[in-house]
């Protein structure tokens, strides 16, 4: 990887971040040019840091998303908080043209998020705890897969924003936080502690 593979990443306002993505002709993911921009995005991703990034974030309206969660990737957060996220390790997945539907019988789980897209603001989101997943990986192959737990939160999240969504739109309005004040009040807190403080309903 070099420098110059890191893109730009949109910043919400730009209305690419609020179309929908088109889907990726299964072909064109053996030029050199698409993988190429999986690279990138994998470069942009590792840089930000973040632990996942849709095309739309660099500009480029396809339904494409890279993913990756890891130790590297956790830093201050505690184990208790990691077993709470069911945050667990993710290798790096590429998720083509995917199809999300929630798996029964699993609920939601509330969580704090932010986005590249949407710096210094941390919502918290209820996002369902297992999703199955059907898309294409980066070379055209069928991927059939359910995630749970945080890799769960990351494909819904990667997900709407290829259908032109951002977390705010699913978020609880009244926990809204500046990143600062998130880490300052919330992290390493129980989420319904901000739903008492700040006067939300956790689902
Ligand atoms: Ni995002």
């Amino acid at each position: 990887m070099t420098d110059e593979d890191v893109l730009p990443i949109v910043q919400c306002g730009d209305p690419v971040l609020r179309r929908p993505a088109e889907p990726v002709d299964p072909a064109d993911l053996r030029t050199a040019e698409l993988q190429r921009l999986i690279a990138q995005m994998r470069a942009t991703m590792e840089a930000a840091p973040g632990v996942g990034l849709a095309a739309p974030q660099v500009g480029v309206p396809l339904q494409l998303a890279v993913l990756q969660d890891g130790p590297e990737r956790w830093g201050k957060v505690n184990a208790d908080e990691l077993a709470a996220r069911e945050r667990y390790e993710l290798p790096f997945t590429v998720l083509v043209n995917p199809t999300v539907t929630p798996v029964d019988g699993n609920g939601l789980a509330g969580f704090y998020e932010g986005c590249l897209s949407v710096p210094g603001l941390a919502a918290l989101v209820a996002r369902h705890r297992a999703v199955r997943v059907e898309a294409l990986d980066e070379h055209g192959e069928p991927v059939d897969r359910v995630f749970s737990g945080w890799p769960a939160r990351i494909v819904q999240h990667e997900a709407d924003h290829l259908g032109g969504r951002l977390y705010l739109d699913r978020a609880e309005a009244r926990s809204l936080s500046t990143a600062d004040n998130y880490v300052k009040f919330w992290a390493g807190h129980p989420p319904a502690d901000a739903a008492d403080a700040l006067g939300f309903t956790l689902r």
